[in-house]
């Protein structure tokens, strides 16, 4: 059978989407001959750009100038865009008076940020189900690893024993995501900041997956920092967000030292050295020329996912996730991972393993036979792909798998990727792949010149 899958000419998804994002309607070879429509399903990695952030990048970039050093027009003009995106943010996450929102790199950057303004002999407590960019940070730190909880209920049980049992004389950080970027699923976050405050920790919110798909504030969630990510946010355009309480941020050294961060440097009488005084507020942390266009695309995304509604996305993203998860429980050997058991809220991230399939070669085969862009592995999260893997390659027998494949969609999969996609895990585990996979270079691969 051909497998070319039959898809509508892709302008006309275009209008299906709540919002549109560039790349619906690249064309990829597949290796089994012919091309079609690539489907991207890895937006938990990277999500495509929304078409607004590309326009709106790409009026600004012929008024392109230095933020917050030069006195030219284009240099004011690109400094107000660079605070307006502040704004902004300040906005989307329901900022509190005197919140700071900090420009960073990416998620990751935010929580080394965050770990480098930690009060000393802070204490970390930080569940093992996390990203490696929750749970690495803080090494050094006195982390507690949590283990990881198979309920809302006892994920916020655990924390509270953990907590009360700690040295109150110390201060105390705790780190969770909202939604996991394995199984999608959600946390209770809200509760989890109640009991950290109640023992006098804080609170830090790993909202990478989140705020791509579900309103987050900060205000109401009651924690005191917030970070995300601008590729994740339909912004790829290299910049990340850390939001929250200005204290530790403002007695922290700079997390770069450089321009941007010092207001005054001068060098001590007898070249015995420099002193420096540092600025404080947002610029502290934002050390060299800041990466106005990246600001500028999460402010614009920021506000096209505002103006789309959140409940109105939710609601269209829960409808794929049912497709997907009812798709993948009608084929045999497939198991969805979970650690919150059926049924429990996840936004637009599923991942599973397939009894007799590595991840990665079903990976390889998504892609190279239907032109299905996912992602398999281990997903920068070790200690929970593990846990979860290990038990589902007892229960499902065959090889063990090498790691999972994860599917993740948002705002731009029109509803033709996903069919696509549960209609090909269904296919290549009833008859197979078409063609050989070999592991070259650590990824699996269609053997050349077999099939
Ligand atoms: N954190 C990203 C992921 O889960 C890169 O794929």
């Amino acid at each position: 059978m051909s497998t070319a899958a039959p898809v509508a000419p892709a302008r006309a998804l275009a209008p299906l989407l709540p919002l549109a994002v560039l790349g619906h309607d690249v064309r990829v070879p597949l290796a089994t001959g012919g091309e079609t429509t690539y489907a991207a399903l890895d937006y938990a990695a990277s999500a495509p750009a929304l078409r607004r952030v590309w326009d709106d990048v790409a009026a600004y970039a012929p008024y392109y100038g230095s933020v917050h050093r030069g006195a030219g027009h284009l240099s004011q003009l690109s400094t107000r865009l660079f605070e307006d995106a502040r704004a902004t943010v300040a906005r989307f996450l329901g900022c509190r008076p005197g919140d700071q929102v900090v420009f960073t790199r990416s998620t990751t950057d935010s929580l080394n940020l965050l770990a480098g303004a930690l009060p000393r002999g802070c204490q970390v407590f930080v569940f093992e189900t996390e990203h490696h960019a929750a749970l690495l940070p803080w090494r050094g730190h006195g982390t507690v690893c949590l283990p990881a909880p198979r309920s809302h209920e006892q994920a916020v049980r655990t924390l509270d024993e953990a907590l009360a049992d700690r040295d109150r004389t110390r201060p105390a950080l705790v780190c969770v995501t909202g939604a996991s970027n394995v199984t999608g699923e959600l946390w209770p976050v809200s509760a989890l900041a109640s009991v950290a405050h109640a023992h006098g920790a804080r609170i830090v919110l790993d909202a990478a997956q989140l705020a791509p798909h579900r309103a987050v504030d900060i205000t109401a969630l009651d924690v005191d920092w917030v970070a995300f990510s601008g590729h994740k946010l339909y912004a790829p355009f290299g910049s990340g967000v850390l939001a929250g309480r200005a204290d530790w941020l403002a007695e922290a050294e700079p997390y770069l030292a450089g321009g941007g961060a010092s207001r005054q440097v001068v060098t001590r009488e007898g070249g015995g050295g420099l002193d420096v005084v540092w600025h404080d507020g947002a610029a502290r942390h934002e050390a060299g020329s800041p990466n106005v266009i990246g600001a500028h695309a999460i402010a614009s995304a920021c506000t096209a996912l505002t103006e789309a509604g959140f409940d109105a996305l939710a609601e269209r993203e829960d409808a794929l996730v049912r497709r997907v998860a009812d798709g993948l429980a009608a084929v045999p050997g497939v198991r969805v991972l979970s650690l919150f058991g059926p049924g429990a809220p996840r936004v637009g991230v599923l991942s599973f393993v397939v009894a007799g399939w590595s991840g990665g070669r079903l990976a390889a085969a998504l892609s190279a036979e239907y032109g299905i862009g996912v992602r398999d592995g281990l997903f920068c999260a070790h200690p929970l792909v593990r846990a979860l893997v290990d038990g589902a390659a007892g229960e499902c027998g065959g090889d063990a798998p090498s790691g999972a494949v994860r599917v993740s969609f948002g705002v731009g999969t029109p509803d033709e990727h996903v069919q696509r996609f549960v209609r090909a895990v269904g296919e290549l585990v009833r008859r197979g792949a078409r063609l050989d996979y070999v592991v070259e270079d650590g990824h699996w691969r269609p053997a050349r010149g077999r099939g």
